[in-house]
This record gives C-alpha cells, sequence and structure tokens, in this order.
C-alpha cells in the first residue's frame, strides 16, 4: 500500500490506474478506524479495482467546543489495518495541504444541512461538504463510500455531487453494530464502562419506535416517549429524536414513504448517533 501526503503524489497514482483503465473506489475517512470503516473498504474492493482511503481529521467540521483536540488518532494502526485489507492507497494530508493559507471557500448545501444535525452543530455540515468536495476533485472517483450510520450526512453529499455535477457515484454501506446493537462509532472509546452499558439503549429505542409506528403507533407519541426512555436511561441530553421521510428528509408525517428515525443524544460527555429505517 502506497503513503501519499501531497494532491500532487494523489493524483499522480491514481492517473496512473485511471489511463490503465482501472476503477477507483473512494473511502474518506478521519480514522480511528473501526469495523464499520473496514465494511467500506470491503465494499470498495468488491466494486471497483482499485481502492484509496484517505485520513484527515478535518478541523473545520468540529465546532468550538467539541472534541478536536481529543479525538481519537491511531494512525499506525490505522495504516497497519488498511493494508492487510488490501487498500491500494492511503492519502494521508495534513491541514496547510488541504486548507492553504487564505483558504476563503465554502460548501454549504442548503435546508438539508441546516436541520437535526446541523442545527445541533452549526457549521458542521459546511465543513463536511468542503472537505469531501477537496476529496472528490482531488482524487476523481468512480465511486466514493460513505456509511449510513451518518445518514444526514450522506444526503448532504448526495446532494452535493448532485448540485455541483461532481462525476462520481455516492454509495451507501450499512450500519455495523456491536452484538448488543451499539453502533460502532469512532466516539464509542470515550464511554466509561458503566455508560458502555447504557448505550445500546439508544439502538433499542429507535427500533422499538420503529416498530410501534409500523403497527400504527402515532408517530408524535413515540417521539415523545422515545425522549422520556433515553432521558430515563441515563443519557444527559437529547439533541433530537426525529422521525423523517428518507427522500426529502422532512418531518414524516405518516409512514407512507420510506421513512427512518434518527437520534443524537449524550451519553456524559459522549455524543452517541443513530438511525433506523421503518
Ligand atoms: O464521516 C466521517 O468520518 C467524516 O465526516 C468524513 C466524511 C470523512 C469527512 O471528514
Amino acid at each position: 500500500m502506497k503513503i501519499v501526503h501531497t494532491i500532487e503524489d494523489l493524483r499522480t497514482e491514481l492517473l496512473i490506474w485511471r489511463q490503465a483503465g482501472e476503477t477507483i473506489g473512494l473511502v474518506p475517512t478521519m480514522g480511528a478506524l473501526h469495523d464499520g470503516h473496514m465494511s467500506l473498504v470491503s465494499l470498495s474492493r468488491e466494486k471497483t479495482q482499485r481502492t484509496c482511503v484517505t485520513l484527515f481529521i478535518n478541523p473545520k467540521q468540529f465546532g468550538e467546543n467539541e472534541d478536536f483536540n481529543t479525538y481519537p488518532r491511531n494512525k499506525k494502526d490505522d495504516a497497519k489495518k488498511l493494508k492487510s485489507a488490501g487498500v491500494d492507497i492511503l492519502f494521508q494530508p495534513d491541514s496547510r495541504v488541504m486548507y492553504p493559507q487564505n483558504f476563503s471557500t465554502s460548501v454549504s448545501v442548503k435546508g438539508l444541512g441546516d436541520v437535526l444535525e446541523g442545527q445541533a452543530r452549526p457549521g458542521f455540515f459546511i465543513g463536511v461538504a468542503t472537505v469531501v468536495t477537496k476529496l472528490l476533485i482531488q482524487s476523481l472517483p468512480n465511486i466514493a463510500f460513505f456509511g449510513e450510520k451518518d445518514f444526514q450526512q450522506l444526503l448532504v453529499i448526495k446532494r452535493l455531487t448532485r448540485d455541483l455535477n461532481i462525476p462520481v457515484e455516492i454509495e451507501a454501506g450499512p450500519i455495523i453494530r456491536e452484538n448488543d446493537g451499539l453502533a460502532l462509532s469512532s466516539r464509542n472509546t470515550y464511554l466509561s464502562p458503566n455508560e458502555r452499558i447504557i448505550a445500546p439503549i439508544l439502538y433499542g429505542t429507535i427500533s422499538q419506535i420503529a416498530e410501534q409506528v409500523s403497527r400504527g403507533a402515532a408517530l408524535s407519541d413515540q417521539v415523545n416517549w422515545g425522549r422520556s426512555q433515553l432521558l430515563q436511561a441515563g443519557f444527559t441530553f437529547v439533541d433530537y429524536l426525529s422521525i423523517r421521510e428518507t427522500e426529502t428528509f422532512s418531518e414524516a408525517k405518516d409512514i407512507s414513504r420510506p421513512a427512518r428515525v434518527l437520534v443524537a443524544a449524550f451519553l456524559g460527555k459522549t455524543r452517541l448517533i443513530d438511525n433506523v429505517l421503518i
């Protein structure tokens, strides 16, 4: 596996494969890789001939009081995992490469990027949309892979590629869970042993909501029930719990069209997100 740090080196390597007619898959990450990331790598290896993983902890998607400084960093282990998974190239730029002096451009996906995660974490989607746009333009992959765990992020990225005519297919990978249902996340390492016991209740709650709603329960009653259930279980704050139409991301009034239950809640200092399809 090649490891490159500059855009020039990345482009030189990818061009050789592109010119040989090989398809390229891109898996953007912020490192601290777990089985969720590795499942996207497997998907890319199945669907394309060359896989490029990017590892960049993007400062622009962290708010002032968020965990940029403490975000888990594990570059050596990450590189080992990627190498043994058969990744062809790892792009590991630093901040000066991604954001040169006087960097002044941003990508903002209005509407879709302003609700739920966008409302709870102002600037988050602008940071994500900007860095993902850059990564896509830098690497020009055939397919880029993103996890459904960050479902709203996936929709934002699909929208920006459509709006900006970036010639890439965006493919989603399913959420990978621990045996007790907790969705894998690099931030799970923040949980204390006691919080780790409580954490799967997040998935349990939204799964129960999905089941009740599909049996005819009123959506608003279920959302209210879910919030109080989480607070009773020991979650400290519920940022949002919402049922949204999968296609439009507007608040679902009923489930005549495909919908998802989405949640973000704090357990102590750790913010967990999850979602399920109804
Ligand atoms: O989902 C993530 O890990 C990040 O938001 C992404 C897509 C790599 C952009 O920094």
